[in-house]
C-alpha cells in the first residue's frame, strides 16, 4: 500500500482507502459479522482512512468502525459526514444546532471524544454561499469536537466554491472511469490550495468491477434497485449517473484495457490514482475478498499512455453525453 498526504492535514493516508456505506445499508442485506472481517483485511492490507456517515444505516457503519478500533491496535482515521438527517434538505437546516447535535451523535456512535475529519454530506448548493455554516464548523473545531472539516459535493462547481473556504481540509467527489469532468478545472485548483480529494464511487457503485451481469437482480433495499432514476436521492450517486445497459457496453470495451494479472476493479482503481490531485480512492466492499483485490490496485504498474488514452475516448463517445453537464 503506498500513502499520500491527505491536504494540509499532515496525515498520510491509503490510497487505497475504505467506503463504509454498503456495510451500513441501502445496498441490500449485509450482517455485520462480514462486514467487520472485510474492515479487518482493510487494516491488514495497510488501510488507514475509512469513509463513513451518520446515516449508513443509522449509525451501524460508525458503530462498525468503532468496533473495530476496540478490536484492533493500528491508529487509523475515520471521516464521517453530517447533514442527512434532515428531513428535507433545506440551507436553514445546517445551524449551529443541527450540526452539533449530529456531532454529538457522531461521536457517541464512534466512541470518540474528537471526529478526525467531519464531511458536510452533500448539501444544497446553497449552504457554499453561507459562511456562517463555516464559521460553526470552525468553531467546532476550536472546541476540540472536530479535528478537521471537508466537503462532499455533488458539482464540480460546489467543490470550487467550497475551497474557497479556508478551513475546508478535504472534499469527497464522484470521480472514476465514468466520472471524468473534475479533472478539468477542479482538480488543479484543489491543488494548488492543497486540498485533499477523496475519489467515491470509484466502481460506479460496482459496475466497473466487472462483475455486474445484465440479468443481475439488487435487492428491494439495494439502491442500485430503488434509486436508478433517483428516485431517493441523486441519481448520479447510482452507477455514476450512467445507464445500466450503456455501463454493461463500456465495461466489455474496458475488459481489453486490463493489465496482465489484474482484474477490472483493479484498473478502475488504478486509473483513478494516476492523478497525483486525488490523495485516495474509497471503494466501498462488503466482503474481505473484495477489499483485498481491490487494494491491490495500488500495487499495479502506472498505466501507459495509450491504455489513458483509450480510455479518455471510450468516456468521451460512449459516457460524456449522459454525464460531462450534470454534475
Ligand atoms: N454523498 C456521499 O457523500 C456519498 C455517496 C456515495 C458514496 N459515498 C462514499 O463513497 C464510498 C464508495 O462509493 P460506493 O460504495 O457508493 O460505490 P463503489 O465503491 O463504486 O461500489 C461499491 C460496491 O461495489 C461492489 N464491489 C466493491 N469491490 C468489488 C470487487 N472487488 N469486486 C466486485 N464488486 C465489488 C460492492 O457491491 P456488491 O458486492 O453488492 O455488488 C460494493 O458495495 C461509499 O462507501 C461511501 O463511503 C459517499
Amino acid at each position: 500500500m503506498k500513502y499520500r498526504e491527505l491536504g494540509r492535514t499532515g496525515w498520510k493516508v491509503s490510497e487505497v482507502s475504505f467506503g463504509a456505506w454498503a456495510i451500513g445499508g441501502a445496498w441490500g442485506d449485509v450482517n455485520d459479522k462480514e462486514s467487520l472481517a472485510a474492515l479487518h483485511a482493510a487494516l491488514d492490507g495497510g488501510v488507514n482512512f475509512f469513509d463513513t456517515a451518520d446515516v449508513y444505516g443509522d449509525g451501524r457503519s460508525e458503530r462498525l468502525l468503532a468496533k473495530l478500533r476496540k478490536e484492533r491496535k493500528e491508529k487509523f482515521y475515520i471521516a464521517t459526514k453530517a447533514g442527512r438527517r434532515l428531513p428535507k434538505q433545506t440551507p436553514e437546516g445546517y445551524s449551529r444546532e443541527n450540526l452539533a447535535m449530529w456531532i454529538e451523535r457522531s461521536l457517541r456512535n464512534l466512541e470518540m471524544d474528537t471526529i478526525d475529519l467531519l464531511q458536510l454530506h452533500c448539501p444544497p448548493t446553497e449552504v457554499y454561499y453561507r459562511p456562517e455554516v463555516f464559521g460553526v464548523l470552525d468553531d467546532l473545531v476550536k472546541a476540540g469536537k472536530l479535528r478537521h472539516y471537508g466537503v462532499s459535493v455533488e458539482k464540480v462547481e460546489e467543490a470550487l466554491k467550497a475551497i474557497e473556504f479556508p478551513g475546508v481540509q478535504t472534499v469527497q467527489i464522484i470521480f472514476n472511469i465514468f466520472r471524468q469532468r473534475p479533472a478539468e478545472l477542479f482538480f488543479p485548483e484543489a491543488q494548488r490550495r492543497k486540498v485533499g480529494i477523496l475519489a467515491r464511487v470509484p466502481l460506479a457503485s460496482g459496475m466497473l468491477s466487472g462483475k455486474i451481469t445484465r440479468d443481475r437482480k439488487f435487492a428491494k433495499d439495494d439502491h442500485r434497485n430503488f434509486n436508478r432514476h433517483g428516485e431517493a436521492f441523486d441519481r448520479g450517486e447510482t452507477f455514476s449517473g450512467v445507464d445500466f445497459e450503456t455501463g454493461l457496453h463500456a465495461v466489455e470495451q474496458l475488459r481489453k484495457l486490463i493489465p496482465a494479472q489484474a482484474t477490472l476493479a483493479q484498473l478502475a482503481l488504478r486509473w483513478i490514482l494516476e492523478f497525483p490531485a486525488v490523495t485516495c480512492a474509497i471503494p466501498g466492499a462488503k466482503r474481505p475478498a473484495q477489499v483485498t483485490e481491490n487494494i491491490g490496485a495500488s500495487d499495479l504498474a502506472t498505466l501507459s499512455a495509450g491504455t489513458m488514452k483509450k480510455i479518455r475516448a471510450l468516456y468521451n463517445e460512449q459516457i460524456r453525453p449522459l454525464v460531462h453537464s450534470y454534475w
